[in-house]
């Protein structure tokens, strides 16, 4: 296989051409479920590059939607997880209810057309083994991949970010095989009695984030050795960023190869379906 090109690991070009390609049509982790326990819980972050957030609505389901506003494509949330009763843009005061669709707009600010027929962009989120997987665009792959959590229940998430394109942050994880990879952007280990889901979330072409998701049915996590491990693993991350984009080839290990080749693969195939 010819190898992905240091330009890969460093260039805006290649990121925009992966969330097209392949993070808006696979299925890819968001979060856990228990994150959003009630109605009104809502979490705030990206999905493959895109930002978006999922809310429990008072029917008890969990929707996703593009963090944009229907009137002038501002953020109509700014927090990363909280609780709310409805979705209140704070720029102009359009405001949403839990189902996306706007319930009330300013009188200075009013709706072009009338509001029942105006609701935030939704895409789909499923459940599946305690974790919500999203799709943003309809139709694609199939269902999202089985994790086989286990029984645990979720108890916190671990934040980490790293100075590194997403695919070295893959790439130094597989090359310590320890760890279950699930395409495409999901690590599944356990520490003690802990199961963690360690999502891995492009931000940008440079910058991903690690979310240590904690689920237990026992002891509560040790969640200092927990942050220590991902700290560890931010570092490995960064020095191999700085080693690729310098125009090292990849790890050699046979995972990681073919972490390289479905990446390509999936791009060029999708690449092909387009044009
Ligand atoms: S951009 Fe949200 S109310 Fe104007």
């Amino acid at each position: 296989m010819t190898d992905l090109a240091p330009e890969a690991y460093a260039q805006s070009d290649y990121f925009q051409r992966e969330k097209r390609s392949l993070f808006a049509r696979e299925w890819l982790c968001f979060g856990a479920a228990g994150q959003l326990a009630a109605a009104g819980d809502f979490v705030n972050h990206t999905l493959g590059g895109w930002p978006v957030f999922a809310v429990r609505g008072a029917d008890g389901a969990v929707r996703g939607f593009r963090n944009i506003c229907r009137h002038q494509g501002m953020p109509v949330l700014d927090k990363p997880t909280g609780q709310c009763s409805e979705i209140r843009c704070r720029f102009h005061g359009w405001t949403y209810d839990l189902s996306g669709r706007l319930i009330k707009a300013p009188d200075q600010y009013p709706p072009p057309q009338p509001m029942e027929q105006i609701g935030l962009d939704a895409f789909e989120l499923v459940e599946g083994d305690g974790l919500l997987f999203g799709r943003l665009e309809p139709g694609t792959a199939d269902r999202p991949t089985p994790v086989a959590l286990g029984a645990g229940r979720y108890e916190a998430a671990v934040t980490t970010d790293v100075d590194a394109n997403w695919k070295s942050v893959v790439s130094s994880l597989l090359a310590e095989p320890a760890r279950l990879f699930v395409w495409p952007n999901v690590f599944m280990f356990d520490r003690g009695e802990v199961r963690v889901a360690r999502q891995i979330v492009p931000r940008t072409f440079s910058r991903t984030r690690l979310i240590d998701l904690l689920f237990t049915s026992g002891a509560a996590p040790a969640i200092a050795a927990i942050e220590s491990e991902a700290q560890a693993d931010k570092k490995k991350a960064e020095a191999l960023q700085a080693q690729l984009a310098a125009g090292a080839p990849g790890p050699d290990a046979p995972q990681c190869r073919e972490f390289r080749r479905r990446v390509e693969a999936d791009c060029a195939a999708a690449d092909a379906a387009t044009t």
